[in-house]
C-alpha cells in the first residue's frame, strides 16, 4: 500500500475501512476511510493518524515515501479515536516526533486516552513553521468535540479539515472530480445530519473563520477530498448549518398488524396530492442514519406508532431518542397510530416530537383497530389542509 500524492511533497497516507457498516450506530453502507497526510518539509509532519487496528496500513503508506522515524511532528486534530487511535503506535515509530494538539481540550483528551506522550499544546490562531510551509491552527470547538481543530497551510492553500466536509465513503478515489458528485454530496449530507447537526451555531462560526482564507483544496479526515467542487460543499455547509428546510415530508412508522402502516401510506399519498414530495420509512426496514438524512432538510415529519403494553413501539422510541439528541430545527410534525385499547402511544409520540423541538402542525391522529375507508379519507383531508 502506497502513499498518494495530493500536491508536491504532500501525500495521503490514510487507511480504507471497506467493511465498516456501523460507526457507533451510524450505518456506514459505503464503509469509511481514516485520512492522514504526510508533508515533507524541513520538519516532516504527519497530520492525524487512523483508527486503532489500521496503524500497519498507515505505516506502510508512510514507509513508501520516507522512514517514519524521520517524522518531526504529528498533528492530532481531534481526540476521537477514529483519528487519534494510532497516536501511541506512531509515537513508538517516530521517537523524535512532537505531538501537536489543541489547548486545553486536545491535550486533556489525548492524555486521558493515551497517557503521557511528547505532547505540545497549541492555542487558537497559533502557527507552526515546518520549513517552506506554515501550519495555522484554527480551533473549531464542538465541531464536534471540545478539542476539534483544523489546520491551514497558506503556502499550499490547503485546509486539513478533519471531520468537517468529510463523508463515510470507502473508495480508492481520493478527490471530488474522480467520483460521482451527487453520491459524495449525499454522503456528506448524511455525515453532517448524523454527526454535526446539533452544532449548527459552531459550524457557522467555523465557516465565518474560514471565509477570508484562500482555499484550493480541502483535505478531509474522512472519505473524498475537495478540489474541484469547493464552492458546492461550502454552500451545502452554509445551508445545513442554517437548518434550512425544503417543502418535503418524511413519514416514519412501525406497525404491528398493518393499521398504522395503512395510515402511513395514506399520509404519504396525501402529501403527494398536496404537492409536497414525501418519503416513507418503515422502521423495520430502514436505518436511522438514512432516515435522519432526509428529515434534516424536510419541513414536515409524521411519526406513527401503534400502542403496545401502554407504550409506543421500542423501534419508534429509539428513533425519537435519536431525533431528540440531534436537536433538529424548523420541523413541523404530527403523530399518528392505531390501537386496540388504551392508545397511549400516539400522545407519547407527540410529546417526544415536542421535546425534540418540532412544532406540532396537526392534532394527533388515532384510530381504534383498523382505519375505515372513510377515516382514511378524513386523514387525507387533514394532511392536505396543513
Ligand atoms: Fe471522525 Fe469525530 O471523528
Amino acid at each position: 500500500m502506497k502513499a498518494i500524492e495530493f500536491k508536491k511533497d504532500i501525500y495521503w497516507v490514510g487507511a480504507i475501512d471497506w467493511s465498516l457498516r456501523s460507526f457507533h450506530g451510524y450505518q456506514t453502507g459505503r464503509g469509511a476511510t481514516y485520512n492522514a497526510y504526510l508533508i515533507l518539509d524541513e520538519k516532516v509532519t504527519l497530520i492525524d493518524t487512523v483508527k486503532k487496528g489500521f496503524e500497519p496500513e498507515l505505516l506502510e503508506r508512510i514507509s513508501s515515501i520516507i522512514d517514519p522515524a524521520k517524522i518531526d511532528y504529528i498533528i492530532s486534530s481531534h481526540v476521537e479515536p477514529d483519528h487519534s487511535g494510532g497516536v501511541p503506535f506512531m509515537a513508538k515509530h517516530c521517537p523524535n516526533a512532537t505531538i501537536i494538539t489543541s489547548l486545553p481540550n486536545g491535550l486533556k483528551g489525548l492524555t486521558a486516552h493515551y497517557g503521557e506522550l511528547n505532547y505540545q499544546g497549541v492555542k487558537a490562531g497559533e502557527s507552526l513553521s515546518i520549513g517552506k510551509r506554515t501550519l495555522q491552527f484554527v480551533t473549531t470547538p464542538m465541531l464536534h468535540w471540545p478539542d476539534s481543530m483544523v489546520t491551514y497551510c497558506p503556502e499550499e492553500k490547503i485546509l486539513f479539515s478533519n471531520d468537517a466536509f468529510g463523508q463515510h465513503f470507502a473508495s480508492t478515489s481520493r478527490f471530488d472530480d474522480e467520483i460521482d458528485l451527487p453520491t459524495v454530496l449525499w454522503e456528506a449530507k448524511k455525515y453532517y445530519a448524523n454527526i454535526l447537526m446539533p452544532y449548527g451555531k459552531q459550524a457557522q462560526t467555523a465557516i465565518k473563520a474560514l471565509s477570508g482564507i484562500d482555499i484550493e483544496m480541502i483535505a478531509t479526515g474522512h472519505g473524498i477530498s475537495w478540489r474541484s467542487h469547493i464552492p458546492d460543499i461550502l454552500a451545502c455547509y452554509e445551508k445545513w448549518s442554517s437548518y434550512e428546510v425544503e417543502d418535503r415530508a418524511v413519514v416514519v412508522f412501525d406497525s404491528m398488524w398493518h393499521s398504522t402502516e395503512t395510515m402511513a401510506q395514506t399520509i404519504t399519498e396525501a402529501f403527494r396530492e398536496k404537492g409536497i414530495p414525501a418519503v416513507y420509512y418503515d422502521l423495520k426496514a430502514n436505518e436511522l442514519s438514512d432516515i435522519m438524512t432526509d428529515i434534516f432538510t424536510s419541513k414536515y415529519l409524521a411519526v406513527g406508532s401503534p400502542t403496545i403494553n401502554n407504550q409506543m413501539m421500542p423501534t419508534v422510541a429509539a428513533f425519537l431518542c435519536y431525533l431528540k439528541g440531534l436537536a433538529p430545527k424548523n420541523h413541523k410534525a404530527f403523530a399518528f397510530g392505531s390501537y386496540g385499547w388504551g392508545g397511549q402511544s400516539i400522545g407519547l409520540v407527540e410529546d417526544e416530537l415536542k421535546a425534540a423541538g418540532c412544532e406540532i402542525c396537526l392534532d394527533k391522529i388515532r384510530v381504534v383497530n383498523v382505519p375505515s375507508k372513510e377515516f382514511l379519507a378524513e386523514i387525507t383531508e387533514k394532511v392536505k389542509a396543513i
